[in-house]
């Protein structure tokens, strides 16, 4: 994610700012950049590492903002990194978000201003530029550029002749802090935490001017008082958010991550998806076959998107596990799309079958996290799934917003094979809206899932259960409580258990049901009254209230179709996270494993 930090008062800014950089390297990032602004405006940036940063050892500033970004717009370079400035070199703005409606202001600003970047943040400043004048005041003027901005921003600017920083928070979180002797803004507190613990969060929609000594906030226009809170954390908490764990601190930030998936990429009048693809459209409509390549939580992702491309796109789809697919790739390259579904966009075995479909000739599609990675380099088209940097070895958030990029690829594809009608993509489209949201109100089930933890932590096994959608998350669930606490657990397919591994199940095991919406819930019910009756504990993840009398253990999961199963996953993550922690294990790194496995 990228980092936002700004001070202003009676210190020297740029070492602080830079600390506060330091600070927040914890977030992952691809290049830095501060601004001070001493009466006039003097920017630093460069791609690379905050310590890299070429800076004036000392400077008479005392305002400076900082950045590090991670890449969503445009490669990592030094000429996209922020801050961004208008043409005068007289504004200074940085962002952490996406800009939906960029597009349209670069095209109406670029006759009367020069561009220097790629990225979508740079017509903020040429906005506020126009907006400027003589006769307006840094605040007003901003009020005036966010009204034209759509899309998620955490945006502060400072600027020539003009006192101290605004902010202003759509989406993204942003927060000041109260210092003696000055004022901090950033997109989360350990940026400033050991310069001052008394910090106010700011709200959607807040704007805030901050000087040595004053901060205001304003929300439409009117002046408001946010509560002011002191927080209690040390220094190795503040490091990962205030969380114990990145899996931790990774699992809540979905509803942001998801949030950025789908930020300008849904037309729900229109029913229909933009995700930026230039595939022929005769390619599209006749494509035979799609071959998604994939492995571990990518290749359960992959397994959703089959489901739901055949359902919407009406296209025959194979999943394979990337180290097979050198036993069967590559066949009818002329009339198939190759997927290839990583995080990283490195891992060795995607990539190999990725470079089998290659040599058959076949076009290929990156769906991945990371700009400029290798798979990005090496197939003819990438959709970026923009969920942040993801520090933690278990992948949670990556998972969540593959399955929703993915679901928005099924639309893509089903609207332009004249396979989807705009009234049930605008319905599916409508559901995927709300999933941020219904994440979030699983996350605030947190002590309850703990304490749920605490009650299965000593079974002998874990036996996941699902069907239809609910069966990847099934196997998801499964892997992601085998990889951080060790303990034996399988994924099934529901229907599957009476055919050997209901031999397993005892009083001694736990059966773990997905139960929603989209997972075909009446029949997961059969295989829970099968294992009921040889009295494993059954802990369901579910949205239909009637299952809670054959379940020992129910977490509701709210209604949002299709992507139900994505959000009971929630609950499975934060499941394994607390079992795991309960026996104390080294869960940002567990054993034997790596986040980017870059050997076949
Ligand atoms: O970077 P990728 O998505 O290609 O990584 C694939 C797997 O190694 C990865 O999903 C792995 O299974 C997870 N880290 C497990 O939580």
């Amino acid at each position: 994610m990228c980092g936002i930090t700004g001070y202003v008062g009676t210190e020297d800014g740029i070492p602080i700012v830079q600390e506060t950089l330091r600070n927040l390297e914890y977030r992952g990032y691809d290049s830095a950049g501060v601004a001070v602004n001493d009466g006039d405006v003097a920017v630093y940036k460069q791609a690379g590492q905050v310590e890299d940063l070429t800076v004036p050892a000392t400077s008479a500033a005392s305002c400076a903002i900082g950045h590090t970004r991670w890449s969503t717009h445009g490669e990592p370079t030094d000429d996209n990194a922020h801050p961004h400035t208008d043409c005068s070199g007289r504004i200074a703005v940085v962002h952490n978000g996406i800009i939906d409606n960029y597009d349209d202001l670069r095209a109406e600003l670029s006759d009367r201003h020069t561009f220097t970047s790629d990225t979508d943040t740079e017509v903020v400043p040429h906005l506020l530029e126009e907006e400027l004048t003589p006769d307006a005041t840094l605040q007003e003027a901003f009020e005036r550029v966010l009204e034209r901005l759509e899309g998620s921003y955490a945006l502060a600017a400072t600027a020539r002749g003009h006192e101290g920083i605004v902010g202003a928070r759509q989406d993204s979180p942003l927060v000041v802090g109260h210092a003696d002797g000055g004022h901090f803004l950033a997109s989360d507190v350990p940026a400033f935490v050991e310069y001052t613990r008394d910090v106010t969060y700011l709200e959607d929609g807040d704007v805030v001017h901050l000087t040595d000594d004053d901060v205001s906030v304003f929300s439409d226009g009117r002046p408001v008082q946010r509560d002011r809170r002191t927080v209690e954390w040390d220094a190795q908490a503040a490091e990962k958010g205030g969380y114990d764990h990145y899996m931790l601190k990774e699992i809540h930030e979905q509803p942001q991550a998801l949030r950025q998936a789908l930020s300008g990429r849904i037309d729900e009048l229109g029913g229909d998806v933009e995700l930026d693809l230039s595939l022929p459209p005769e390619f599209v409509e006749s494509v035979e076959e799609i071959q998604i390549v994939a492995c571990g939580t990518s290749y359960h992702a992959s397994l959703y998107a089959k489901e739901l491309l055949e359902r919407y796109a009406d296209v025959r789809v194979t999943t394979s596990i990337a180290s097979e697919y050198e036993f069967s790739g590559g066949r009818d390259p002329w009339s198939t799309l190759v997927v290839a579904v990583t995080q990283s966009g490195e891992t060795a075995d995607t990539l190999g079958a990725l470079r089998r479909a290659n040599a058959a000739g076949a076009r290929t599609l990156a769906v991945t996290n990371t700009v400029g990675s290798t798979v990005t380099r090496e197939t003819d088209e990438t959709v970026y799934i923009r969920a942040g940097p993801e520090i933690g070895v278990a992948a949670t958030k990556t998972f969540a917003s593959q399955v929703v990029t993915l679901t928005l690829l099924s639309v893509w594809f089903g609207r332009r094979r004249g396979s989807l009608d705009s009234e049930t993509a605008a319905e599916v489209l409508s559901g995927l809206q709300r999933v941020p949201g219904a994440v979030q109100q699983v996350l605030d089930q947190d002590a309850r899932v703990r304490d749920v933890a605490r009650e299965y932590a000593d079974e002998e096994a874990f036996f996941f259960v699902g069907r239809d959608l609910g069966r990847p998350v099934a196997l998801e669930g499964a892997l992601k409580l085998k990889e951080i606490s060790y303990d034996h657990a399988e994924g099934f397919a529901a229907g599957e258990l009476k055919h050997g591994p209901l031999a397993l199940v005892t009083p001694e095991t736990a059966v773990i049901a997905v139960l929603t919406d989209g997972g075909a819930p009446e029949k997961t019910l059969k295989a829970v009254k099968e294992v009921d009756s040889r009295g494993a504990s059954v802990l369901g993840v579910s949205s239909a209230d009637d299952a809670e009398k054959y379940l020992d253990t129910m977490l509701s999961v709210p209604e949002v179709g299709v992507a139900e199963p994505v959000v009971a996953n929630v609950y499975l993550q934060l499941f394994a996270y607390h079992v795991a922690d309960l026996k104390d294990r080294a869960i940002d790194k567990p054993r034997n494993l790596a986040k980017s496995v870059t050997v076949e």
